[in-house]
């Protein structure tokens, strides 16, 4: 079997953290025991390219009890873990290809290798398998079945390549399931944003402004987290809908011109390019601590922090010193890539559970249906969102009402009013 890891020696450190991740994942692991028995996966090539975490890994493990045969890369070249990516090799024999820090022209060489087990299913998180497939890899498309996509960021990528008509398999927009972006986005990039920017610079937060750039699911998660912790949050957005949302939801609304030079920490969210750039490096006070939790590393323009700077040095690990003319310093932290993935361990396993479990049955779904499909992005049926989150209350403990059949009539009839 080929791989390409750090270092097999960590395998047994990455089983132990692989463990437990799973108790806090009782969702997926009902999947993986019916998939066990069902084998609805069978003889499946799967290749997957997710941040390989502890949570991925038992995601991994489900889809081979389901039957399928997968190769995994990683979908970030600072966020894999690499005790996992061992672990997954050594005990449960997934070729992995990731290395944590790896460069970008391994970071792709390795989306080509896992790409070698000439795929009928993609399992991706930014749509890198997708676009390569669709540029580099054309003679692999015919055997592809269909596809799963994580991740905003990944989901307009592929609708605007199914509007311009060049996508070549159907896609389970699994981003889009309410048990994903109600949880995994907001909960869980709240949660371990604040616990990468914490890790990487141990400062405090009570008492600080703490900028967060974009208001979708995961600034309000960012927002909501940093207030709870003592900072005063102001909010940078483009749309006025969600700039209204963030002033009624209690935090102060400013342009980013305004509110550069009050931030004590930045994080942008918001999957576009360039929101923090060089007229905002040029107004921060000394010391501030400037990170991304966006998917992409484009989001700080950091050629240009580069340029306008004077020196620059690593002055602690995932922290980089910018020495700016006049002397004021600014600290870009994690390379300006995913901080929670890079400075921490990505969203804890038990939003991941929902986020997974979607990703498993979409995988078993699009088996099934994926030939009736169209080349199009479709969402995860309700019944399987809906299912979801059953069985996550159920595990929680939280029972709930049902409607009566009076009810049931009321909603469906127009006749009856006051
Ligand atoms: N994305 C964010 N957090 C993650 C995690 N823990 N595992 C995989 N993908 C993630």
């Amino acid at each position: 079997m080929e791989f390409d890891i750090k270092d097999l020696g960590l395998a047994e450190a990455g089983k132990l953290r692989i463990e437990w991740a799973a108790q806090s994942m009782p969702v997926l692991a009902l999947i993986e025991e019916r998939f066990r028995k069902e084998r609805p996966l069978d003889d499946v090539r799967l290749t997957a390219c997710l941040h390989v975490t502890t949570e991925t890994g038992q995601l991994m493990k489900t889809l081979k009890a389901g039957g399928a045969q997968v190769a995994l890369c990683a979908s970030n070249p600072l966020s894999t873990q690499d005790d996992v990516a061992a672990s997954l090799v050594e005990h449960d024999q997934i070729p992995v290809f990731a290395i944590k820090g790896e460069d970008n022209d391994t970071y792709y060489s390795h989306i080509q290798s896992a790409l070698d087990i000439r795929p009928h299913l993609t399992m991706d998180d930014g749509a890198d398998v997708v676009s390569v497939l669709h540029s580099e890899r054309t003679e692999l498309l015919d055997e592809v079945v269909g596809g799963t996509e994580e991740t905003t960021t990944g989901v307009i990528r592929l609708r605007s390549m199914a509007e311009e008509g060049v996508l070549r398999y159907p896609i389970i927009a699994v981003n889009d399931a309410e048990t994903k972006y109600l949880f995994d986005n907001r909960y869980g990039t709240g949660q371990s944003t604040i616990d990468g920017i914490i890790r990487a610079t141990n400062r405090l937060v009570a008492g600080s402004v703490f900028v967060v750039v974009g208001y979708g699911w995961c600034g309000r998660g960012v927002s909501m987290r940093a207030q709870g912790m003592g900072a005063r949050v102001i909010v940078a957005e483009v749309s006025p809908v969600r700039a209204l949302e963030a002033a009624m939801d209690g935090f102060s609304v400013l342009p980013m011109e305004q509110a550069a030079p009050l931030g004590n920490f930045f994080c942008t969210v918001t999957g576009n390019i360039h929101v923090i750039r060089k007229e905002h490096f040029l107004a921060m006070k000394d010391g501030a601590m400037v990170s991304n939790s966006g998917h992409f590393n484009v989001e700080l323009d950091l050629d240009s922090l580069a340029d306008v700077s004077v020196s620059r040095r690593m002055i602690r690990e995932f922290v980089e010193e910018f020495e700016m003319p006049g002397g004021r310093r600014i600290y870009v932290l994690g390379e300006g890539r995913l901080i929670n993935l890079a400075a921490a361990e990505g969203h804890p396993s038990s939003v991941m559970d929902m986020s997974f479990a979607n990703q498993a049955l979409s995988a078993e779904y699009i088996i099934k249906e994926g030939k009736t499909l169209e080349n199009k992005v479709f969402s995860v049926p309700e019944s399987i969102d809906k299912d979801i989150a059953r069985l996550k209350l159920k595990s929680l403990g939280v029972e709930i009402d049902s409607l009566t059949a009076e009810q049931v009539k009321y909603l469906s009839s127009w006749e009856m009013g006051t």
